[in-house]
């Protein structure tokens, strides 16, 4: 297999780094869901890295489901119109959900998710997150759970893909641009 090293301009976090912050994130989540009955929903696919080590790091029962979404319109990335390509095979009335996610970009992948999950009867719709972008964010949105903001650049690896490639760097990275330029 190729060494993808070349390709990356910058390490953001190595997995030593990541192993830590997950933990943290799970003893918050543990702390404020103390005895409730919480749904995880991974938003696929780059969520599959942080969904599988959240939901490890966690204490107790916490059930998971996962939904697929693209967002089309324009042509360019995200739109803000979304297409449900998969959805949740659970019932969420009266149902406490947290929403895991790899990257908060533009935010409205998220925003629109929160809102249809919202319109279900879920008692409650909060997000998980590793990273943020807040330079690149076009809609306010409520986060309760935050790994890193980080600046507005292309980073991959842990989940996160350029063109379906890097998604299993055990490390996030900044992608040189040399690599889609
Ligand atoms: C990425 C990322 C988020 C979304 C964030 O998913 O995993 O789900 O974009 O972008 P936004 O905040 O601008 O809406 P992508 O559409 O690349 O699909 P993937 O998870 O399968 O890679
Ligand atoms: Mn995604
Ligand atoms: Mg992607």
């Amino acid at each position: 297999s190729e060494d993808v090293s070349g390709d990356l301009r910058e390490v953001l976090y190595t997995k030593e780094d990541i192993d830590a912050r997950v933990a943290e994130l799970a003893a918050a989540v543990d702390a404020d869901y103390q005895g409730r009955d919480v749904l995880l929903v991974g938003v696929l696919k780059g969520a599959l890295m942080i969904m599988a080590d959240l939901s490890r790091a966690l204490s107790g029962q916490y059930p998971m489901d996962w939904m697929a979404v693209s967002s089309y319109g324009s042509g360019t990335k995200s739109s803000g119109v979304v297409r449900i390509l998969k959805d949740l095979d659970t019932d969420l009335t009266g149902r406490d959900v947290l929403i895991v996610e790899d990257i908060i970009d533009s935010g409205l992948t998220l925003s629109w998710l929160k809102t249809n999950l919202q319109s279900r009867g879920a008692s409650s719709v909060e997000v998980c997150a590793l990273l943020r972008k807040p330079e690149a964010l076009k809609v306010e949105i409520d986060v309760k759970y935050v790994g890193w903001d980080i600046p507005n650049e292309f980073v991959v690896g842990y989940g996160l893909d350029w063109a379906e490639q890097y998604r299993n760097l055990d490390c996030i990275a900044v992608l040189s641009e040399h690599v889609y330029s």
